[in-house]
């Protein structure tokens, strides 16, 4: 089927869709789901919140891990079912799209259409043009690809994601996302800070930055780097948290953690992704840093901001990983003592070098070593989060608790989830809240008069 662009036809048709966008993976992924919604939105398409209710639905998915994979083959499963009983069309978006693209178009698959990252902007001419057929986009792109950010269906109307670059050049050796992302484009710096202003005028409260490695920025046209941008965001009025996602500790410079100390409007908060804690396994990992130059760049975010909350990722079972290298990793748990980590267990993936490694730690030993990571971070936290019983600390108020109406949910500025009591609806309001009570995920209290 080929509808003419601009026709009347073409609005009818699109009037008629009602599409459903699930997402996997990482916030990379919530906002480009955002972003398609947007452009599906603009053209007239309605969304719907249930996948029954829909004619159009789209699977935005994750690769990092052999697991998040597997989540896409189930999904896909209940979506032939439904396929089978009514007239449905089916694209698959993202990493796993841009990875596994023909394969995904087989004949029996259900699946009509695939698009990879670098090729949203073509899925309305992917709709009418081939609205029916199997279609396949999945060229990278060198240069940034810019979707207008005035039509994103954003999920929350408090914080906001801000995409400013996309793709990896670090190739981690267990890292599928170089193959799936391709290399660092960066987005113009006029264009993100044109977004924040917008998202400013519309009443955003925070914004989130997002990037596979924020930190190496630069706009070529302006020379502005990361650091130049944290410092543009912070004077721009209106937007009063600013976070970032995801920082390599390689490129963390001391600059960067200038710009995060004189920005007051710079959260003290920080996802450094560690890995490992062991020299050699790091080195193995292709990671670029030692444990000392890692516990470095701890040292000097510290010093310059000493209550900053600082989150990392773990992986275990890497492939020779030994005991001892293990154990080096739980001290630096111990000596760190984050807020908060993200811990999994290795797990080959197609293309890395690390795949062609012997996957030598038996399951039971990455079970086992994912097990005591996690038992030691979660007494970290419980401690940690202890010694904040009492305090009034600030929170922005995102919403009613799921489970209970008289509850609220928040974050505080160190991305800890606070759940408080308040008389009054305080969504989308910063509020002073008496911590009372705490477990090793999230902290509860009620709202108190001031800070
Ligand atoms: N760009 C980010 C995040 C990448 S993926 C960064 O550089 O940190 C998120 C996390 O998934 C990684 O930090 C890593 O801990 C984990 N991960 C990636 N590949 C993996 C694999 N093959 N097995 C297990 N965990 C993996
Ligand atoms: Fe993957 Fe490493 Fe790039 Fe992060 S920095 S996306 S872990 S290759
Ligand atoms: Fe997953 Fe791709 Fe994000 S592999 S973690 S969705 S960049």
């Amino acid at each position: 089927m080929n509808i003419e662009a601009g026709s009347e036809k073409k609005q009818v048709y699109f009037k008629n869709l009602k599409f459903y966008i699930h997402t996997f993976g990482c916030q990379m992924n919530e906002n480009d789901s955002e972003r398609i919604g947007g452009i599906l939105a603009q053209e007239g398409a309605q969304k719907s919140n249930s996948l029954e209710n829909s004619n159009l639905i789209i699977v935005n998915t994750c690769a990092v891990r052999q697991k998040s994979e597997e989540k896409l083959f189930s999904f896909l499963g209940r979506l032939t079912r439904i396929k089978k009983r009514k007239n449905l069309i089916i694209g698959i978006v993202g990493c796993v799209a841009q990875l596994h693209r023909a394969q995904l178009l087989e004949k029996n698959s259900g699946v009509d259409f695939v698009l990879g990252p670098d090729n949203y902007s073509d899925l309305n001419q992917v709709i009418l043009k081939h609205f029916g057929e199997k279609f396949m986009a999945t060229r990278w792109s060198r240069e940034w690809k810019e979707i207008p950010s005035e039509h994103i269906l954003r999920k929350s109307d408090i914080s906001a994601f801000v995409t400013i670059m996309e793709g990896c050049n670090n190739f981690c050796s267990y890292c599928i996302v170089p193959f799936t992302r391709g290399r660092e484009k960066f987005r113009p710096f006029s264009n993100i800070i044109k977004e924040v202003r917008d998202l400013a005028d519309n009443g955003y409260k925070e914004i989130q930055f997002l990037g596979q490695n924020v930190n190496s920025y630069g706009d070529a046209s302006s020379g502005k780097d990361f650091s130049a941008l944290l410092r543009e965001v912070n004077s721009i009025p209106g937007i009063e948290w600013i976070r970032f996602i995801t920082s390599h500790p390689t490129n963390f410079t001391q600059d960067i953690a200038l710009a995060m100390k004189e920005g007051e409007k710079i959260c003290p908060q920080l996802h450094l992704p560690l890995q490992s804690g062991s020299s050699s396994v790091l080195r193995r990992m292709n990671r670029g840093y030692t444990r000392d130059e890692y516990l470095e760049k701890i040292k000097l975010l510290r010093d310059l901001m000493p209550g900053i909350s600082l989150s990392t990722d773990i992986i275990v079972g890497f492939p020779g990983e030994t005991e001892k290298e293990f154990q080096d990793t739980l001290k630096i748990l111990e000596e760190v003592r984050y807020t908060n980590i993200f811990s999994f267990r290795y797990s080959p993936r197609p293309l890395t070098a690390a795949s062609r490694m012997r996957d030598d730690v038996p399951f039971e030993v990455k079970k086992r070593r994912l097990i005591e990571v996690q038992e030691l971070q979660k007494s970290i936290q419980l401690e940690k989060n202890e010694s904040m019983v009492g305090r009034v600390i600030k929170v922005l108020c995102l919403g009613k608790s799921k489970k209970n109406p008289q509850v609220f949910s928040g974050r505080n500025e160190g991305f800890q989830v606070v759940n408080f009591k308040s008389p009054k609806d305080l969504t989308g309001e910063f509020a002073p809240v008496l911590i009372t009570s705490c477990g090793p995920h999230s902290l509860q209290g009620e709202k108190a008069n001031n800070y």
